[in-house]
Order: C-alpha cells, then structure tokens, then sequence
C-alpha cells in the first residue's frame, strides 16, 4: 500500500492531470456531427431603407465635420434595422430584417458613394426562420450590381459561405429611402435541429469538466 501511494499514485494522477489539461481545452470531432450535406441556397428578398417614415429605420451617427457635397460624407456611420419583405413593395410579407452598419469609406465628392457594410440577415419566416447570415463588403451604390461575401451564419446557416448580390430598385437620393432587390447564393449545411446542438455541446460539457475546475 505505501508502494502504491508514493510510487503509482503520483504517476497515474500527474498522467490524468497532463491528459485532462490538454485534452480539455481541444478536441477533433467529426464533419459528419452535422449529420449532412452541404448544399447550395438561393435566396431573394427586398431590403428598405427608410428615412422619410415616422419610424425611421436607420439612423445617422455623429455627421463627421467636413464640407462635403456627398449626402453621407467621409467618414459617416449609419445604423441599419431595415425591413426585408418578399417583394418590392414595402407593403409586402415581411421575411425578415437586416441590422447593422455601414460607413461611407471614400472621400471622393459627389452622389457616387461607396460604402462598407457589416450585417446580419436575420429571417423570421420559413424554413431560416430564426437563422442568419453575416455580410461584410464593400458595396458601391453607384454600381448596378453590388456584390458583397457572406462570411458566416448562425442556425440553418452554421459554417455559411457565399455571396450576395444588391441592386437597387429604387432610390430616392433627396430623400434617402431606397428598396434593394437582394440575391444570396450560400452554402451550407441542411441540419438545423436540436440534434445538431446536442452533437456541438458535448463541446461544452467537456470544457467544464467538473474534475479540471477543482485542479
Ligand atoms: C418564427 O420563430 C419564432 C420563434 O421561434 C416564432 O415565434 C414564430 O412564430 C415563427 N414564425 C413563423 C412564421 O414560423
């Protein structure tokens, strides 16, 4: 018994102590957790922007100072919570909203403005209600066709790649409302139910480990 105290015991626990401090912080687990494919979504909606309403759906932050033509000069931040409706009609079946914010990022004058977004694509109806996507792109309006990456998702969009494109419908430059027809092409995993959420927090529960947070 005193052998196994002063010999063994202090091997097996500096062996379960080196075992769990490195195994408790990463681990691999298996693709195949998400349990199917990846597949390819297109996705189309309208996006509105809407200063003129009572209820405005951005705001502008802290106008920077400068004399500029440009109605959003260098520099500006706005803040989006707009709308997605399934039509161009603001009117039509809302799907979902985007929020977040872009900055004008060219000190070029004039109506030709270029911007940086970064957003999130939240849906609220179908199949991707709850889910959403992450865009962050350089989009500038002056362009027909904008087209902006898809950098991630949550939900249905778990692990998203992919693009979107933007075109205006119709924009009101004095005014500032404008639709935007969008187009998302993403790709990404079928498996949203709980299941997966499971797979994932054993994660979780392998990082709390009871054992490592008394050491
Ligand atoms: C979307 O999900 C929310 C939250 O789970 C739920 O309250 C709402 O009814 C759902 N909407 C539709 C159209 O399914």
């Amino acid at each position: 018994m005193a052998n196994f105290r002063t010999f063994f015991l202090p091997l097996i626990l500096s062996f379960l102590f080196s075992s769990l401090v490195s195994a408790t912080f990463y681990q691999t687990i298996s693709p195949t957790l998400l349990r199917s494919q990846e597949k390819l979504t297109h996705i189309r909606f309208y996006f509105h922007e809407l200063i003129t309403n009572e209820k405005p759906s951005l705001i502008i932050i802290d106008p920077p100072k400068v004399m500029s033509n440009s109605p959003l000069p260098f520099g500006s931040l706005v803040v989006i919570e707009d709308p997605l409706t399934i039509g161009p009609d603001v009117e039509s079946k809302r799907v979902g909203k985007a929020q977040g914010f872009y900055l004008s990022a060219t000190q070029r004058p004039g109506l030709d403005l270029e911007i940086v977004m970064g957003m999130t694509l939240t849906f609220l109806e179908g199949e991707f209600n709850g889910s959403s996507l992450s865009v962050l792109g350089r989009n500038e309006i002056i362009n027909p066709v904008r087209e902006m990456p898809i950098i991630g998702g949550t939900g249905a969009f778990r692990f998203a790649r992919g693009y979107v494109l933007a075109r205006s419908v119709k924009v009101d430059y004095h005014k500032g409302d404008a639709t935007v027809e969008y187009n998302v092409y993403v790709y990404h995993y079928s498996s949203t139910t709980s299941s997966s959420h499971d797979c994932f927090n054993e994660g979780l529960q392998f990082m709390t480990d009871p054992i490592l947070s008394k050491i």
